[in-house]
């Protein structure tokens, strides 16, 4: 396994500087007050969001850890997330799409890369790292593998996920 201490604060940087952009060009706005109980409910069963991603110990590493989405993002940017997932995919939370050369496609979110090389994480979560020399291509995906839930939630239920996502604050958190 290799260390990613040293690049990945790097991609995590440029994740900051384009939220403190994107703070200052949006305004907040109210909703609906949610349940964040109800809202588990939710997130763990028919909005399978733990197909995923993950929260503390349960669910899966495809797409971003949200244990600590709570203390990261303001409730205008989770319910955004929720309805209009590619409005803003913030770098650190990028997919790329790779072509080995005998053909393979995989796609997984960006771990890291440097000069020569290219980690990911794939579908089935795991760590792949790639020799860049040895692809056909590789790429960014532009779109969000999010799928949106405009029309899968209602608004209480929408309400009730992003209370519970607001209420989760990391490990220690509850
Ligand atoms: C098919 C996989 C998939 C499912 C199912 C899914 N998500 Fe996502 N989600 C992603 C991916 C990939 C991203 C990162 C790209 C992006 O930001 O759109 C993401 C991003 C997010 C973000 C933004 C994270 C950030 O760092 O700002 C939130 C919040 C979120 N998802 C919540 C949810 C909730 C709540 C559900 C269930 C109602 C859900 N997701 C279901 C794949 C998924």
């Amino acid at each position: 396994m290799p260390a990613f201490s040293k690049s990945f604060s790097n991609i995590e940087m440029r994740a900051i500087v384009a939220y403190l952009r994107y703070m200052k060009s949006t305004s907040s706005a109210t909703f609906a007050s949610g349940d964040a109980i109800q809202g588990r409910v939710i997130f763990e069963g028919k909005g399978k969001c733990l197909n995923c991603h993950r929260v503390r110990d349960k669910g899966s590493r495809v797409g971003p850890n949200l244990t600590e989405i709570g203390s990261d993002r303001r409730t205008v940017d989770l319910q955004r997330s929720l309805l209009d997932p590619d409005a803003e995919v913030l770098p650190s939370n990028r997919f790329i799409r790779i072509v080995t050369q005998d053909g393979v496609t995989i796609i997984g979110r960006l771990l890291n890369q440097d000069t020569f090389t290219v980690q990911l994480i794939d579908s089935k979560e795991r760590l792949q790292s790639f020799e860049k020399a040895n692809l056909k291509e590789y790429g960014f995906i532009d779109k969000s593998l999010m799928p949106s839930y405009q029309d899968k939630l209602n608004n209480q239920e929408l309400a009730d996920v992003v209370s519970y996502l607001a209420s989760l604050k990391g490990i220690d958190g509850q």
